[in-house]
């Protein structure tokens, strides 16, 4: 296959950045999408100049590290997949490809497709965790949780934190990220303690760090590479309500779990 591609250049935080074309001859269909990078950056080498910088770890869809916007589209043209999970037998012969970086005022360019999200690592930092007892292991089915709980949190917990949600949304919301992280721990007694701290503390830290909000568009949902559902986002909000609510009304969330 032969394939253009046009990718994003910014030499540093600062530069305007722009996109260079580049032609590659003999792509094969085979090739994942960060192969088909590698091929690229061994040409530039040759050439002597600067390899595209692009962030990458596993290569199979675990990390979340590899953030491309890919002709529009965060991880490309296909649902439920990641950057290094696209293959390019999902293109055709003489497309013009176009890369960019996540766009977001919370992930800034560091260097050409290489954004910083550090600002999720932060997110994580203000609430992402539980107490966790250091004495005995309790047995596993003292705390019984049914299976349909159980599945909900796991498909929380699928969250990569890749942040494809907040490239394509039109506010650069990271609402879908918080309510899965938040979720993963709303849904199960162990997350119960800090409950309260965590909703309220990870929501003003992800306001603090420059988020949109969320407009109920749902672009966030369809991109993710990882199903996480609006269905979350639902969730947290109510986390949030009850844990405002709590210190006036305690009693509300009793009475609306009941209901
Ligand atoms: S919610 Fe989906 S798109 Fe957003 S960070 Fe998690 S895995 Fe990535
Ligand atoms: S490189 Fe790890 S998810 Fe793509």
């Amino acid at each position: 296959m032969k394939i253009k591609l046009k990718v994003w250049r910014q030499k540093n935080p600062s530069d305007k950045g722009g996109f260079v074309s580049y032609d590659l001859e003999e792509v094969s269909p085979d090739m994942s999408f960060l192969e088909m990078m590698d091929v690229l950056n061994e040409q530039l080498l040759k050439k002597d100049e600067d390899p595209v910088h692009f962030d990458h770890d596993c290569r199979e869809g675990i990390c979340g590290t590899c953030s491309m916007y890919i002709n529009g589209r965060p991880h490309g043209p296909l649902q439920g997949v990641t950057t290094c999970q696209l293959h390019m037998r999902s293109f055709n012969d003489g497309d013009t490809i176009t890369i960019e970086p996540w766009r977001s005022k919370a992930f800034p360019v560091i260097k050409d497709l290489v954004v910083d999200r550090s600002s999720f690592d932060r997110i994580i930092q203000a609430g992402g965790y539980i107490s966790v007892g250091t004495g005995g292991v309790p047995d596993a089915n003292e705390i019984p949780i049914s299976a349909d709980i159980a599945n909900e949190a796991m498909d929380a917990a699928a969250c990569i934190g890749c942040g494809a949600c907040v490239a394509a949304c039109k506010n650069a919301s990271a609402m879908l990220f918080v309510s899965a992280k938040v979720s993963q721990f709303a849904l199960l007694p162990q997350g119960e303690v800090e409950s309260k701290n965590r909703v309220e503390n990870m929501v003003a830290q992800m306001d603090e760090e420059g988020f949109g909000a969320c407009t109920n568009t749902g672009a966030c949902a369809i991109e993710c590479p990882k199903g996480i559902s609006l269905e979350h986002i639902a969730r947290l909000n109510r986390e949030y309500y009850f844990a405002k609510q709590s210190s006036e009304n305690v009693s509300v969330r009793e009475h609306v779990h009941e209901g």
